[in-house]
């Protein structure tokens, strides 16, 4: 059951959560979870990656193409809709096969104008292809249990959710020799964004009909009827309709009670970014080539491209089902959105579940969802990289926009690296005005975490071409940036990071963060290795960069060396999140929100409740000892995780699993769990922040299921990589008997199993070099083929 996300019934109130929830997509686009007759007011959307656009002088933010998947029917003249029904539909079930990516939904409709409890049925099941990117695919089944006509409204529409919209001018649908076609153009740069519908009924070997099938034979699979054929008394004819934001094919079909009908649709979208031409002729000529191989053969490909993802992928757990199911529909999430096919993509905050967040990048992709690719997919984590090398430019033109040096990357990204996040990114609920917010002059940890990524990367795979296709420079101009940033204090010589924000949003414009300063530390250090590494294999490149450059190596090496790392107090262990943090009211979470007015209202700000407190947004300090954990006791972790957590407001869906990774790492898995939970199921519940403000912040949220591999990897099964060995420190929750994990590091593949007393490593025989592995004294080395296991007590080799 753990492949299967199921709801029973209908609930008007579920319809924005369920769109997150049953959502589809492969990373090129993202389908939501909507039923098919739904439109814009379900918030209908097919959220493109990396295609945005602005709307008059409205947020910039992705497109969301017209929906190929549209499908009403009409029965005795009566829309069946579940808004439209009166009273329940006398069934209705919504499901998510998320082995295999399949969305599918049945509904038993009271028909219209019978007295005898006559029934319509509808069966629908469509997918996102991961095997060709630009298609979407769906099978729609129509039974009726008395005879009747029915008016089957499918095609391609135009109107569907837009926060910032309209973003696609000039619409214009056609009738393309049986094909439909509907264009348009973004508004801003012009570019041409195309969706085409082929059509067929079901063929041979599914369930028709008895004349059915001689009929088709007689017309064509997707064609219209011969004229001739129009006299007879045929049970169907198709006309097309095409208006000012749609096309659509309307489908008279005289049904037989008892039989079921079934039609195949074949919907292909195409920008002007894309390679192929004319985005209308791409269009056109991808969805006829699909409906040529037929919906069988799409499903069967698409399905084991899907079996792959999770052969490499797939976390089980023994022992707790729940958790199993949480754990697998992240990896899902992750799955359905990530640019497999682009190096000029990264993900968005909010995946592609819509335009929330103007569909920008943050710094949630290198710090929560990096890690999941790194240790499974690293071809992945290399495109969510190279996206950073192509935005560099943008990071550089922010930079020199403040007046500083080097590259200050976007806190929210887009495709050009210039950055989305407006200087009013809330508005107050009380008086609608917009408030002045800095994450994007603040938030510098942004470059460092960049640059950390790239760092992680080559840890990981040892390959170095990341760092010499602009991985390096994008280092060191990260680490350029700080240099101009920082400030040297004479009086205590040393170079501090003053007027910034941290992880915690609550707190803006602080002064030595200690998660900021030891990022922007790490950076330093990462960009003088990278360097390094740079002069030795490209010698001509890092002398082009240094020529560039008032700031030199050693200039880096002295302020990395003199950066100011806010440390534990001696007696406490705590670690003072920025400076004068203590001197701020200090009091129970819940009396703050017991001084709340509106439930929406925003906390930080100039005016926010948590601004003059030590209540936090999400981990900050705590995120600092899960980062750097080799640097710090056991001790000092469990005197901040237990300081920070009751002040902790998780007021961020990035919260819970650095809470949950760190409780892991000290020991403690039953303080992990509930917020193992929270992060692994919040796109299950949908039980999350879905307002700020007026602003809408729904959505699915990717850094959330990545941290949910991270807490299960990295923090029960206690998996740490760095670099040269993988260390194991289990610490598995009371139920749990195992949990069993893929691993692909330094291009090798390796099965690890993790029992409360037992590790096992099996190395794939394919491997070509070995690995070493340790837990705790016990070393082991597991050559190609080879399986190491080490126990409480012994190590041993096979
Ligand atoms: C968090 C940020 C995060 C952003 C996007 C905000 O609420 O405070 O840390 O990057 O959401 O997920």
């Amino acid at each position: 059951m753990s492949w299967i996300v199921q709801e029973n019934g209908f609930d008007r109130r579920r319809i924005t959560a369920n769109g997150n929830k049953f959502m589809i997509g492969n990373g090129y686009m993202g389908y939501r979870g909507t039923l098919e007759e739904f439109g814009r007011a379900e918030l209908t959307a097919v959220t493109l990656a990396g295609l945005y656009d602005r709307a008059g002088d409205q947020w910039r933010e992705p497109i969301n193409a017209p929906n190929g998947m549209f499908t009403q029917i009409y029965c005795r003249g009566e829309l069946l809709s579940l808004l439209a029904s009166e009273g329940e539909p006398l069934e209705h079930i919504q499901e998510l096969d998320i082995r295999h990516a399949v969305h599918r939904r049945r509904t038993v409709y009271r028909m219209p104008g019978s007295a005898d409890g006559g029934q319509v049925t509808v069966s629908m099941e469509r997918f996102c292809s991961a095997k060709r990117l630009h298609l979407l695919a769906g099978r729609v089944s129509v039974q009726c249990s008395e005879d009747c006509e029915l008016l089957i409204r499918t095609g391609i529409d135009g109107d569907v959710w837009d926060i910032n919209g309209p973003h696609l001018a000039g619409l214009a649908g056609a009738d393309a020799e049986g094909s439909l076609l509907l264009t348009g153009r973004t508004q801003e740069l012009q570019v041409p964004v195309a969706v085409a519908e082929a059509w067929a009924w079901a063929s041979a070997g599914e369930t028709i009909a008895g004349g059915w099938r001689a009929i088709e034979a007689a017309v064509g699979a997707a064609g219209e009827m011969p004229a001739e054929m129009n006299e007879l008394p045929l049970p169907w004819k198709t006309e097309t309709k095409v208006g000012a934001d749609f096309v659509f094919r309307e489908i008279r079909l005289r049904c037989k009670a008892g039989e079921t009908y079934t039609f195949h649709k074949f919907t292909a979208v195409f920008t002007g970014l894309d390679e192929g031409g004319d985005a209308g002729e791409a269009a056109l000529k991808y969805s006829r080539e699909a409906a040529a191989l037929g919906y069988e053969a799409l499903l069967k490909e698409h399905a084991e491209s899907w079996e792959r993802k999770w052969e490499r992928s797939d976390v089980v757990i023994h022992g707790d089902g729940e958790a199993q199911a949480a754990l697998r529909y992240s990896l899902y999430q992750l799955h359905i959105i990530s640019p497999g096919h682009s190096e000029k993509l990264s993900i968005p905050a909010r995946g592609l579940s819509g335009q929330v967040y103007k569909g920008a990048v943050f710094w949630d992709t290198e710090m929560f969802m990096l890690p999941f690719y790194l240790h499974t997919q690293p071809e992945i984590a290399r495109n969510l990289l190279m996206y950073r090398v192509h935005t560099l430019d943008g990071a550089r033109r922010k930079a020199a926009e403040y007046g500083y040096e080097g590259a200050f990357y976007a806190w929210e990204s887009q495709e050009t690296g210039d950055d989305a996040c407006t200087l009013f990114n809330v508005n107050d609920v009380f008086t609608g005005r917009p408030m002045r917010t800095y994450f994007r002059d603040k938030q510098v940890h942004i470059s460092a975490d960049v640059a950390y990524g790239i760092w992680q990367y080559y840890l990981f795979t040892g390959d170095g071409s990341l760092l010499l296709e602009g991985g390096a420079e994008v280092a060191w101009e990260c680490a350029r940036f700080y240099y101009s940033y920082a400030y040297f204090n004479p009086g205590k010589q040393r170079y501090e990071i003053l007027d910034v924000t941290g992880p915690d949003e609550y707190h803006e414009r602080v002064h030595n963060n200690a998660f900021t300063n030891a990022m922007v530390k790490k950076c330093l250090s990462i960009a003088l290795e990278a360097m390094a590494y740079l002069q030795e294999k490209q010698p001509w490149q890092y002398e082009a960069l240094l020529s560039g450059s008032t700031v030199k190596p050693e200039q880096l090496r002295e302020m990395h060396d003199r950066l100011y790392v806010p440390q534990p107090a001696a007696d406490s262990r705590l670690i003072e999140q920025f400076d004068r943090y203590y001197m701020l009211e200090d009091l129970p979470l819940a009396e703050l929100q017991s001084r709340m007015l509106n439930p929406h209202e925003y906390l930080g700000g100039g005016n926010g409740l948590a601004t003059t407190t030590q209540i936090l947004k999400q981990a900050d300090v705590v995120l600092l000892l899960h980062l750097f954990s080799e640097g710090y006791d056991r001790d000092t972790k469990r005197a901040n995780w237990e300081y920070y957590e009751p002040r902790t407001e998780h007021g961020s869906s990035l919260s819970s699993c650095i809470y949950a990774l760190v409780a892991a790492d000290i020991g403690i898995p039953d303080w992990a769990y509930p917020y193992f939970m929270r992060t692994a199921t919040i796109d299950l519940t949908g039980d999350s922040k879905q307002y700020v403000g007026d602003l809408y912040i729904g959505g699915t949220h990717p850094a959330a299921n990545g941290g949910a591999w991270m807490a299960a990897v990295l923090g029960f099964a206690g998996l740490r990589f760095d670099g040269g060995t993988v260390r194991f420190r289990p610490s598995l929750p009371g139920e749990w008997q195992g949990v069993e994990f893929p691993l692909c590091l330094r291009n090798q593949s390796f099965r690890i199993q993790v029992a409360p007393s037992k590790v096992t490593v099996q190395a794939h025989a394919d491997n070509v070099r070995g690995l070493q592995f340790q837990w705790g004294e016990q070393i082991g080395f597991a050559g190609p083929g080879e399986t190491v296991s080490f126990t409480c007590e012994s190590t041993s080799l096979s």
